[in-house]
């Protein structure tokens, strides 16, 4: 693992709405360029920036139509490079969204691919040879093309699926993996990555990394790729960090990723906590994190202990944590993320509680993911200081709530929800054991990893490395809990909500308390 990634604390940029400097609504690279102070003064020292590529952005960007190029929206080539530069200069590192499986249909490749007459991109992209034969559990685009045959989309219909091969081709159009078809995408996707971080970005979030081969059930296909992307990188670009939208670390990190995200779908209970009717977080108590629990301990083991499981606050495809948290309830939410291992991802916006935006009709393929992307709020000028456009040319409408929070707000009040994510990012990176790659053990999870506790609360781990141990305490339950356990902390390192007694062989915790002890 690069060193860099251990200390590692993520802000997520959807560039789109971060910072607008050339009042045409939309943010850019410069106004990225301008923040980037902020960002490191909240204390994180690493960026991720959504697609930032020539798109027609029916998907926000993750329909790319030139890898090689910036989208103009948002500046150069040499502005996006200046990012780097600057975040460099500040001890930071950027990470690049890379969509490997499908670009827009408007890309070059895909028009050449498109043609009857066979030429270098034919094969560029998955086609059956009979525009009446679906590729078997995908969509398809069908009826657009010269070239007899149908063609296999990733996602959004206009979101064709580059051809990596079939784990175990069955039909004739279906091309083995080290066809020269698919040995000729992996290869251009290589070069894209080698032009960016020639530039000198620090590594890849890779969208949907489990799926470039299909057919490929248990992975093997898919995770052998990577493993040769690795490969390359660790020859080339030994620094460089790639951390995978996969969801199974077992599988991923196997692959050669450095880290792998936690996704609010599929089997990993993440949204029990934040997003769901009785979300854990939630002061009512209702919540049950012991199926998170059960699901983390399990891929914990299955990647040897290594964790490297990164925990958003958020996405930009998610409700925003304010959705279903209030801010005093976020404060042990974030107590949670910033104490686990792997490295943390920040939302943008979620440091100061920005809420979701109801009702608003979609933007460039958001839907329902709109909401949790409207402009970042940094004071009280006109468009809270994103855009000085009319409003009505902002790319998405802003929270129009009076009581909306701000970064300048928050900034000046030493209470607010910034403040504390600020201490408690200070914290992680004080303490070793709270690091990416220090171990966790989990003491309560309300019958996931314990017997006789019956309750979920309070969430109780333990971080550790060879020099410290922390014990970390979570309980946002409204009312108090006790526990047995024999802990003797030398030291309380973060208490809110009151400090917990241990004594007698049980600890009393606070109702809305969060914790570390260091034992
Ligand atoms: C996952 C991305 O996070 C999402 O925003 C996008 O729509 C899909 N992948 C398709 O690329």
């Amino acid at each position: 693992m690069p060193n860099w990634l251990n200390d590692a604390v993520f802000y997520e940029i959807y560039p789109q709405s971060f910072k607008d400097t050339n009042a045409d609504g939309i943010g850019d690279f410069k106004g990225i360029l301008e923040k980037l102070d902020y960002i490191k003064e909240l204390g994180c020292n690493a960026v991720w920036m959504n697609p930032c590529f020539a798109s027609p952005f029916l998907d926000a960007g993750y329909d790319v139509s030139d890898y090689y190029t910036a989208a103009p929206r948002y500046g150069t080539n040499e502005d996006l490079k200046q990012i780097f530069v600057k975040a460099h200069e500040l001890g930071m590192h950027v990470i690049l969204d890379l969509v490997p499986g499908h670009t827009s249909v408007e890309h070059p490749w895909f028009r050449e691919s498109m043609k009857a007459a066979k030429n270098e991109f034919t094969d560029r992209y998955i086609w059956t040879n009979d525009v009446w034969e679906a590729p078997e559990g995908m969509g398809s685009l069908r009826g657009i093309s010269e070239r007899e045959g149908a063609c296999a989309v990733n996602f959004f219909s206009h979101q064709p699926a580059l051809n990596y091969g079939y784990y175990r081709p069955q039909k004739p159009w279906q091309q083995a993996v080290d066809a020269p078809g698919p040995q000729a995408t992996i290869a251009e996707m290589k070069n894209v990555m080698r032009f960016w971080l020639q530039m000198g970005c620090d590594g890849f979030r890779v969208d949907m990394a489990g799926s470039l081969i299909k057919g490929d059930e248990d992975g093997k296909g898919t995770i052998r790729l990577w493993q040769d992307v690795r490969a390359f990188l660790d020859r080339e670009f030994p620094e460089a960090a790639i951390v995978s939208e996969w969801g199974e670390p077992d599988k991923s990190l196997l692959g050669g990723f450095h880290m792998d995200f936690l996704l609010h779908f599929g089997p990993s209970h993440y949204n029990d906590l934040f997003r769901c009717e009785e979300p854990y977080f939630s002061s009512r108590g209702k919540g049950d994190a012991s199926a998170f629990v059960a699901k983390y301990c399990e891929n914990y083991e299955k990647t040897g202990g290594k964790g490297l499981i990164c925990i958003p606050s958020g996405n930009h495809d998610m409700d925003r944590l304010a959705r279903t948290l209030t801010p005093d309830e976020m404060r042990i939410a974030f107590a949670f993320l910033l104490s686990m291992p792997g490295a943390p991802f920040i939302y943008y916006g979620d440091e100061i509680g920005m809420r979701y935006v109801e009702g608003l009709p979609s933007v460039e393929g958001g839907y329902n993911r709109t909401g949790a992307r409207s402009p970042m709020q940094w004071d009280d000028t006109a468009n809270a200081g994103f855009s000085a456009a009319p409003s009505e040319k902002l790319y998405i409408p802003l929270d129009e709530s009076a009581d909306r929070p701000t970064v300048k707000a928050q900034m000046t009040d030493d209470g607010s929800l910034y403040h504390e994510v600020r201490r408690l990012i200070t914290l992680r990176r004080a303490h070793q054991a709270l690091l990416a790659d220090g171990e966790i053990s989990f003491v309560n999870a309300g019958g996931a990893c314990t017997q006789e506790n019956e309750t979920s609360y309070p969430l109780v781990y333990l971080r550790s490395c060879e020099q410290e141990k922390i014990l970390v305490i979570l309980n946002p339950s409204g009312k108090g809990q006790t526990l047995s356990g024999e802990f003797q902390p030398k030291k309380t390192i973060y208490a809110i909500g009151g400090e917990a007694r241990f004594s007698g062989g049980a600890v009393t915790v606070p109702p809305r308390h969060a914790g570390y002890y260091l034992l």
